[in-house]
């Protein structure tokens, strides 16, 4: 009879006791497929009297998660509290250095330590499993790191943070605010403890540095991701996509170019007709571009208790079998250097709104400035709020949305082109660039 698996879980908040709940109900059937039981021994949070909803009779409770991490009864340290610092990161790598094993959702802190805790962990010989901190319940860390061992990948891409997907769903389809959105996200248990870094891309660039890692065997580099957020999107950009036949989605892409690995995180309008264009809500899309294979798509629930919680169990399980991968796929000191691709030799289409000077020659100056970089226009669209032209019937230039599309081109050249227009005068605020990415 193979001893119990001991589990001390740190953290009882959304994530954290929907693993209780899991490992209770769905005791049976890990033991059966990981030939034995997995036990919850020891839990911690901060807040030893709030009622959580689980039955945590019987489980001791730790004073902190160092106390956790040093419990000589836990052969399993699973990490739920979240944040880039401490106390996750003392208390994992304390685990790690008397050998036991980490699972962790915390891509705050794999991404910034993620290199010093897996070196812990080859050289104690623990696991350090982490599936859950990307992409909820898809299994995208064990795709990269197992299933694709052997296989060169090119590029990987896709909406990596329920969060955004779920406002800028709401926001398209019931034209809710960007606020009330996010509140319900709130509310479903889907955005951070700080929801500025699902908003402002910091989240998606922390899992996009890992699946870069995973992808292209290099150290993660969340520095070497280039990030813009969601709030600078207005409903007019969501209808103005939607009426040339996009829609706007916040993507994680990191790609081998001939100048190095770009790594972006930004708002995207992407075909309406495209799959990617068909992941709505919380649910989140990560496509693999793999040497001698089509590419390959995971879509699945990105966040919330129940879909975080499948994949921390997923990872429980690996330990109580007994499988020990190295976290990144390679040992750590076979990881190379990140070269950053720069961004503003980045090509594409762009999506550009204006607010334009409504009088004769401004279309031609802004046609002429984007000619100078030799930037093509696909379509341009100039529109006066309910048809009404106000400002010229009372004999002063109004200003009206100008929108553009261009062919591929470069980031630098638009952006030489936009500051050339502002120079001119001929329009108010800032442009409003979006990319496009059409495959
Ligand atoms: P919550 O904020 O809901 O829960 C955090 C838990 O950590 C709480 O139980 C809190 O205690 C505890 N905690 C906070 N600080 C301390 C401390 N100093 N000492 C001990 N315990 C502490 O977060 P989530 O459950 O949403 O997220 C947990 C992790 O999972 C994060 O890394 C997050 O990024 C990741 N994740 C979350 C997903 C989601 O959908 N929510 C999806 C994928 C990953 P108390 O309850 O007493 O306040
Ligand atoms: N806040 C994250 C999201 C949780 O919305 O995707 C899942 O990692």
């Amino acid at each position: 009879m193979v001893a119990p698996l001991k589990v001390g879980i740190a953290g009882l908040g959304t994530v954290g006791a929907e693993v209780v709940r899991l490992i209770e109900s769905e005791g049976r059937t890990l033991a059966e497929r990981c030939g034995r039981a997995v036990q919850v021994v020891a839990v911690t949070a901060r807040s030893k009297a709030k009622k959580r909803g689980v039955d945590l009779g019987g489980i001791a409770w730790a004073k902190d998660p160092l106390r956790l991490a040093n419990d000589p009864n836990v052969d399993c340290l699973v990490e739920l509290i979240g944040g880039a610092g401490e106390p996750a990161l003392s208390a994992i790598e304390t685990a790690l250095k008397s050998g036991k094993s980490v699972v962790t959702a915390n891509k705050a802190l794999i991404a910034k330590h993620g290199l010093r805790l897996a070196a812990a962990a080859e050289k104690h010989g623990g696991a350090l499993n982490f599936e859950a901190a990307v992409g909820g319940a898809i299994p995208i860390v064990k795709t990269l790191r197992e299933g694709l061992a052997a296989t060169g990948i090119n590029r990987v891409y896709g909406i990596l943070n329920g969060t955004c997907n779920y406002i800028l769903t709401r926001m398209e389809q019931e034209g809710l605010s960007f606020a009330e959105c996010l509140k319900d996200a709130q509310r479903l248990g889907y955005a951070e403890a700080d929801p500025s870094f699902d908003v402002d891309g910091d989240d998606t660039a922390q899992k996009l540095a890992i699946l870069a890692s995973l992808a292209f065997g290099t150290k993660v580099a969340q520095g070497a991701v280039y990030v813009e957020g969601i709030s600078s999107i207005a409903p007019e950009d969501l209808r103005a996509a939607s009426e040339l036949g996009y829609r706007v989605k916040l993507l994680g892409v990191a790609m081998r170019t001939v100048k190095g690995i770009e790594q972006r995180v930004h708002p995207t309008m992407v075909p309406k007709s495209s799959s990617i264009a068909q992941v709505m809500g919380v649910t989140n899309a990560v496509t693999i571009d793999g040497e001698g294979i089509a590419p390959i798509t995971l879509v699945g629930p990105g966040a919330g208790g129940a879909a975080t919680a499948s994949a921390v169990l997923a990872d429980i399980a690996d330990v109580a079998r007994g499988v020990r991968i190295t976290p990144f796929g390679r040992p750590v000191e076979r990881l190379k250097a990140t070269e950053k691709a720069p961004m503003e030799r980045h090509e594409g289409g762009y999506y550009i709104r204006l607010m334009a000077r409504d009088l004769p020659g401004t279309a031609a100056t802004i046609a002429n400035r984007l000619a100078e970089q030799k930037i093509s226009i696909e379509s341009i669209v100039q529109r006066h709020p309910n048809g009404v032209d106000a400002g010229r019937s009372a004999g002063k230039a109004s200003q009206v949305p100008v929108l553009l599309i261009t062919y591929a081109t470069h980031e630098d050249a638009v952006h030489r082109a936009l500051q050339a227009v502002q120079r001119d005068k001929v329009i108010s605020g800032r442009p409003q660039v979006i990319r496009i990415e059409k495959n």
